[in-house]
């Protein structure tokens, strides 16, 4: 007896029509017919069944602070900062926990199961450390939250920050973060990195740096990054976010540095939602896209796994824990519109994000955990073209979420009088 049977449904590699048969958490079988008795069956008929979606960076101590205690006017990263500067001192750990629950809410009916959130350390009491370590207790059974240890204002610009990211981290907290750009100058942001990878080395921690979130196209610290990576052996440990100012390098900068990046083994991550945003606000026309270089990365062989960075807080009045928004919104703003690359950007946002956060591969497969997204679409490119409704939302053979298909009621003469957008057959790869 099985606890739960998907019928014939398409997994992202293109196997299908499938059954997936689940008993205690895990999955028990594939194959195109299953028969067997099972407590529950859902019927996946024509829809895609994905492993969960991954946000590997997120800023879970703002979000749904939208407002407070007024709207970022400028639009820019730099405005964003000194508004967080002005809200940090109002914060309670009641309100930050219950923020960062709603959000979570919201990520489980989105089929978002893994989060990493930077957490602000650079002042304290560390009042996001303590909510988010709680909230990180109180999801365990559906979501995995790792916290990354983040000094805003600077390891060496905020007096006191790097105690504080100390104590942060022998509080608990997962990640060594930085943001090396935000530093008084190039060498104290060079050697905030150099710091940073040292104590994660130290403590065998992972990194996961805010690395050249500028325009600026001297902003060259994930070449230091790569560097210490390489010396410390920190290899995938070790994650490089946003990374926009190599939209600006010169051609031969970066051609010399991808294949130092790609030789440390770290990963990047972009969040293209809000730097399709922040980005090129002082520039006139044309305006630079602010992303990095996401096709040449990838061509070295690097990992590159989109965030969603923010949901309505000081930098981004938009967002939704919608990791199919983000791929949708990154294959705009890289641009890339191949059908290989359109369908690697839902596996960024699947199994690239898993990679970057250290986590097991989540892809679906006989003996690994019945923890899977149903889809109201047939193949991964469709699901990023609707932004596709999840179904069904599972968590080692559990349904956590479910959301009823979004189907249309036309009044329309001699037309069908219900329309289902994923009710159309796209080309099969
Ligand atoms: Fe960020």
């Amino acid at each position: 007896m099985l606890d739960l049977l998907l019928r014939a449904a398409f997994l992202p590699d293109g196997r299908g029509p499938v059954d997936i048969a689940v008993r205690d958490g895990r999955i028990v079988d594939i194959a195109p017919v299953i028969e067997a008795e099972a407590a529950e069956i859902i019927d996946a008929t024509g829809r895609l069944v994905s492993p969960p979606f991954v946000d590997p960076h997120f800023h879970m101590d703002a979000t749904l602070s939208l407002g407070q205690p007024r709207m970022n006017v400028s639009g820019t990263l730099l405005e964003g900062i000194a508004l967080w500067g002005e809200l940090k001192p109002l914060l309670t750990p009641e309100a930050v926990t219950e923020r960062a629950l709603r959000y979570c809410d919201l990520a489980v009916a989105q089929g978002l199961l893994a989060i990493r959130s930077h957490v602000d350390v650079s002042t304290a009491p560390l009042v996001g450390v303590e909510a988010l370590l709680e909230v990180k207790k109180r999801v365990a059974p559906y979501i995995d939250l790792q916290l990354v240890a983040f000094p805003q204002d600077g390891l060496y610009r905020a007096e006191g920050a790097e105690e504080n990211l100390i104590r942060a981290l022998d509080m608990g907290v997962d990640v060594v973060g930085g943001i090396p750009h935000f530093e008084r100058t190039m060498e104290e942001g060079a050697a905030s990195v150099k710091r940073l990878c040292e104590i994660a080395a130290d403590r065998g921690l992972p990194v996961d740096l805010h690395c050249d979130e500028s325009d600026d196209p001297m902003s060259r610290h994930v070449e230091t990054l790569a560097a210490e990576t390489t010396r410390l052996g920190l290899g995938g440990g070790v994650v490089a976010s946003h990374v926009t100012a190599m939209h600006s390098y010169d051609n031969y900068y970066a051609s010399k540095l991808i294949p130092l990046i790609a030789e440390s083994g770290m990963h990047v991550v972009p969040n293209p939602l809000i730097n399709i945003t922040l980005q090129g606000r002082s520039d006139t026309y044309p305006k630079r896209r602010g992303l990095t270089r996401v096709p040449e990365l990838r061509a070295a062989g690097v990992n590159v796994a989109f965030g969603q960075d923010c949901t309505m807080d000081p930098w981004y009045s938009l967002g939704s824990g919608d990791m199919l928004e983000v791929a949708h919104m990154g294959i705009h703003a890289v641009p890339m519109t191949s059908r290989e690359a359109m369908a690697w950007a839902f596996d960024s946002v699947t199994l690239g994000g898993a990679a970057a956060m250290g986590l097991p591969d989540p892809s679906l497969r006989v003996g690994g955990p019945a923890t899977m997204v149903v889809l109201q679409a047939s193949d991964p490119i469709e699901a990023i073209r609707l932004r596709a409704t999840r179904l069904a939302v599972i968590r080692e053979g559990r349904v956590l979420s479910r959301t009823p298909p979004r189907v249309a009621t036309l009044s329309l003469d001699g037309r069908p009088e219900t329309l289902d957008p994923a009710d159309y057959a796209p080309p099969r790869d």
